[in-house]
């Protein structure tokens, strides 16, 4: 049903309904029906004040991002203003009384904050989030914000993006009232109360008394740059916020506001913004998968268990925990049975020392693991992951156990991260159920789940694990199954270059800086150290394994395996790691990287930052380009999501197949023919990417 806006009336009381489903969103033609109908009542004589309210869920999630996708992109002229909407509203004469359930998010508040009251039910949610999609409040938020709440709550909301509940919002003085009985009796009854009171309706940017020196301390918007610096390192839209909001405390509303318009502009036609709007569409596409009946049942998942109670299986396990699902865990041995429940325990001490969880809630969670030496508890299973050694004989022989025990329509998952997914479904009577499920470590944290389809994966297996994904609060992307499946392939390549680059003369903190600089959480040698040489060597051979003759190998990092420098938790890898595992530059790799590039006649020379990007950024382009001309992955755009939720990859770069877009397919493709000529065969474009550079076409077409 389109969405709409209805007008009724309690005597004299009117009221406006917005009614939009699912969130109220102010799409086309929404917020010109609420200022026609915010003007109709003005002028009725009949009606001495107004209620505004959303139906549904919730008031309203704010304006409608498709369309302002559209409008980024220049396929749309803007429509209807809604900070036209919020300045109608603030100029009735009569007062409007702003009733609010549920989400009261960006656009939504700020036309809140034009009315000249707000009441909320206990279920109210408030925030300016428009950061997080690379914008900042567009239609006064910056401005009333600091009127009603005070600058220094109003700078936090804006620029961090965070909610707060209908208690906060009353403390911070956004609502004047929080009501428990029927929110529309309540309006009302409010409404009237102001008219009992008389008076004129007070206008929000009339409002000052909160802006005074006095009220703020001013160093405030220094520290948030500062902050905003560090969570959101790259970013602009956060500093654009605290600029906006800055300038309420300074310029008159009006000007201050004619400032907000040009910064929220700046941002929505930013690449930032399109950037970060194509990853909060593409995150809620990844869970689409074209070829499943969109009602292909989901099983539900009420128990679950985890085999194996090492890094993962722990994390795993800790996973289902938080998200309220009993979990059986077995391990083999009574000491490494203990040495997991053991971490467990104290990665949750960790989080109730930060503050993250209380200690009641991580009680409450460490009563939802089941530890055990059998298979106690996992017949009841729902769903079953194994996260034993990365064996095939071993697992191989966990499946056909995992099989006996389990229920008929369990699903039997691997975490393995470089296995065949058949070998596991072949020892078992249900194919079919068998699938991977790709946690990424730290499995209680990271977000990106790859759910990896065997041959003979059943719909109803992918269908269950994507809506356990959702409740496990993870991203589900379904994958194809093949070496390193669609994340650790792509980033195979791109730490080859890495290294290769190191072996040209780039020193190691050379490399990792220009990554962290382009945006990446951390560099791809630093990477190596983390996660360990050794298990990078192991995988190293499985796709050399596989790789013509003639391909271009790796050198330094080879012999740091051999002589035991597995990084971090060796105390060196790539680098050093003090006690703290603070990374330090080593001279002996540096002498170990002349020597074997010497001896290997590997020229040395100067390499500047856009040339390390180019060479690691684009390795992951082109793989990913093979990857799906392969099918393996469903869409570029779940490419781009893997690499936001599960590598660090910088989310306002869209993703490494959303940036070869931004950069250009005929640049990329160009420079990836020169790094062929200069480098050799690892470099050889995939057909993909020839053949749409060719056509002047992109990933997305
Ligand atoms: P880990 O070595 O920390 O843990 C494996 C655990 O399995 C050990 O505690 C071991 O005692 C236990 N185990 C062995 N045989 C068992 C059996 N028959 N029944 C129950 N438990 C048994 O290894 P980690 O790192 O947790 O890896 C587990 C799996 O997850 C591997 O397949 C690995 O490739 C995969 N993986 C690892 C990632 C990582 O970053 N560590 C990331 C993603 C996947």
């Amino acid at each position: 049903m389109a969405g709409h806006v209805s007008l009724t009336r309690n005597k004299e009381i009117g009221i406006v309904t917005i009614d939009n489903p699912p969130v109220n969103a102010f799409s086309p033609g929404i917020p010109r029906s609420i200022a026609t109908s915010i003007e109709q009542l003005g002028a009725d004589p009949r009606t001495a004040a107004i209620v505004l309210i959303g139906a549904g869920r919730g008031f309203s999630a704010g304006a409608d991002i498709e369309e302002l996708q559209r409008i980024a992109s220049g396929h749309q002229p803007r429509a209807m203003d809604l900070r036209i909407l919020a300045r109608r509203i603030e100029d009735c004469p009569k007062p409007v009384v702003c009733a609010i359930h549920g989400v009261c998010l960006g656009g939504g508040l700020e036309i809140a904050l034009g009315a000249h009251y707000r009441i909320a039910a206990p279920s109210g949610s408030f925030a300016q989030p428009e950061v997080k999609i690379g914008l900042i409040p567009g239609a006064g938020g910056t401005q009333r914000l600091p009127r009603v709440a005070g600058v220094a709550r109003a700078l936090e909301m804006c620029w961090r993006g965070e909610p707060a509940g209908a208690e906060q919002a009353l403390a911070d003085g956004i609502v004047d009232r929080i009501v428990s009985n029927d929110l529309l009796t309540a309006a009302i009854a409010f409404a009237r109360e102001t008219l009992a009171r008389g008076g004129k309706p007070p206008r929000t940017r009339d409002r000052d008394e909160k802006l005074t020196p006095e009220r703020y301390d001013p160093a405030i918007f220094d520290a948030a740059r500062a902050a905003a610096r560090k969570s959101m390192r790259g970013q602009t839209a956060p500093l654009r916020a605290i600029e906006a909001v800055e300038a309420s405390t300074r310029l008159p509303f009006d000007e201050a506001m004619a400032l907000e318009t040009s910064l929220f502009e700046k941002c929505l036609y930013s690449e930032q913004g399109r950037a970060l709007i194509h990853v909060f569409f593409s995150e809620r596409n990844a869970a689409k998968v074209p070829g499943l009946a969109p009602d292909a049942p989901a099983l539900p998942v009420k128990q679950a268990a985890v085999a194996g109670a090492g890094t993962m299986g722990g994390g795993i396990a800790m996973t289902f925990a938080n998200a309220g699902i009993p979990v059986a865990l077995k391990e083999a041995t009574r000491d490494a049975l203990d040495r997991g429940v053991e971490r467990i325990r104290s990665n949750y001490a960790v989080s109730v020392k930060r503050g993250r969880f209380t200690q009641a809630f991580a009680d409450e969670r460490m009563e939802l693991i089941r530890p055990s030496l059998d298979y106690d508890g996992f017949a009841d299973a729902d769903v079953i992951v194994e996260a034993v050694f990365e064996d095939m004989e071993l697992k191989k022989g966990v499946f056909a156990e995992l099989d006996r025990v389990a229920k008929p329509d369990a699903l039997l998952a691997t975490n393995t991260s470089s296995l065949d997914i058949d070998s596991f479904a072949g020892q078992t009577s249900r194919a079919g159920m068998v699938l991977g499920l790709h946690f990424f470590s730290p499995a209680n944290v990271m977000r990106l789940l790859e759910i990896v389809r065997g041959a003979a994966t059943t719909p109803t297996a992918i269908a269950t694990a994507v809506a356990l994904a959702r409740k496990l609060n993870k991203v589900p992307v379904v994958v194809g199954n093949c070496l390193g499946f669609a994340g650790n392939r792509m980033f195979e390549p791109y730490r080859l270059e890495a290294q290769f680059l190191v072996e040209e003369g780039a020193a190691p903190e050379t490399v990792d800086r220009a990554l962290y600089d382009f945006g990446m959480a951390m560099g791809p040698l630093a990477t190596g150290d983390l996660v360990g040489l050794d298990v990078a060597w192991r995988i190293r051979r499985l796709f050399q394994e596989r790789e013509p003759p003639g391909f271009r190998k790796p050198l330094v990092e080879d012999r740091l395996y051999d002589l035991g420098r597995y990084g971090q938790k060796s105390g060196a890898g790539w680098y050093r790691y003090d006690e703290n595992r603070k990374p330090q530059p080593d001279a002996e790799v540096a002498a170990l990287t002349r020597q074997l590039a010497a001896a290997a006649g590997i020229p040395q020379r100067e390499i500047a930052p856009e040339e390390i990007v180019e060479r690691t950024i684009y390795a992951l382009v082109n793989e990913g380009a093979r990857i799906l001309g392969e099918g393996i992955a469903q869409r570029a755009a779940d490419l781009d999501i893997i690499y936001v939720a599960g590598f660090g990859f910088p989310a306002w770069r869209g993703g490494p197949i959303w940036y070869a877009g931004e950069v250009g397919l005929a640049k990329v493709y160009a420079r990836i023919r020169e790094f062929e000529r200069e480098h050799g065969p690892r470099w050889a474009p995939a057909p993909l990417l020839c053949q749409l550079a060719e056509q002047g076409r992109s990933f997305s077409e």
